[in-house]
């Protein structure tokens, strides 16, 4: 395969956003975003990067590179996280085993309840999760009330990456390191000051 095509799919893996549920309509894909692509010199360095909130639609999906993994910033509706409070299919509820900071390790999985960070890597063999709505119920199957769903064999996980029993992935979705620079910027790699 030519650099440019590789180059080219690489941007349809990484840097992508879409949308479930709400404003943007159920399963719409809405147009690529590269704001917030880093720089080769970035990524190179690890360096944390910032994520703009202010145009992020309720139910809409963010999807950038930090440190060569997809990391996804996730806008969650009101009944997203309403869907949070029913635990009793996951695997880790309480998300004692799996990967996040203390200060993301509550029912939401977040700094800020609306806005749910994540590394967009199954835990099982590492392919890509989706995202589906609730809308999603008669594919689903069971008391989907929507969350992520992975291809490759099948795992399920809730809108806050914790997975449910029965998969194949032993454990939730990780949480990145992220702080809050302003109410609109989100900066990924970096914990809060006096975390
Ligand atoms: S890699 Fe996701 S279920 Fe196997």
């Amino acid at each position: 395969m030519s650099q440019a095509k590789m180059d080219k799919t690489r941007r349809n893996l990484i840097g992508a956003t879409a949308a479930v549920g709400a404003a943007a309509g159920a399963g719409a894909a809405v147009p690529f975003v590269w704001s917030w692509w880093p720089s080769e010199r970035a990524k190179a360095a690890g360096a944390p990067v910032e994520v703009d909130l202010s145009r992020m639609e309720p139910g809409e999906l963010k999807i950038i590179e930090w440190r060569g993994k997809p990391v996804w910033v996730f806008r969650r509706t009101r009944e997203m996280l309403d869907s949070l409070k029913v635990t009793a299919q996951l695997t880790d509820p309480a998300s004692s085993a799996s990967a996040q900071p203390d200060y993301a390790k509550n029912e939401t999985r977040a700094l800020k309840p609306e806005y749910m960070v994540m590394e967009g890597l199954c835990t099982h063999l590492g392919c890509s999760p989706q995202l589906k709505g609730a809308d999603a119920k008669a594919e689903m199957g069971g008391d989907w009330a929507g969350g992520f769903y992975c291809p490759c064999h099948g795992s399920k996980f809730d809108y806050a990456g914790r997975v449910f029993k029965g998969a194949p992935a032993p454990l939730n979705l990780p949480v990145p390191p992220h702080t809050y620079l302003s109410e609109g910027t989100i900066l990924i790699g970096e914990d809060p000051k006096g975390a």
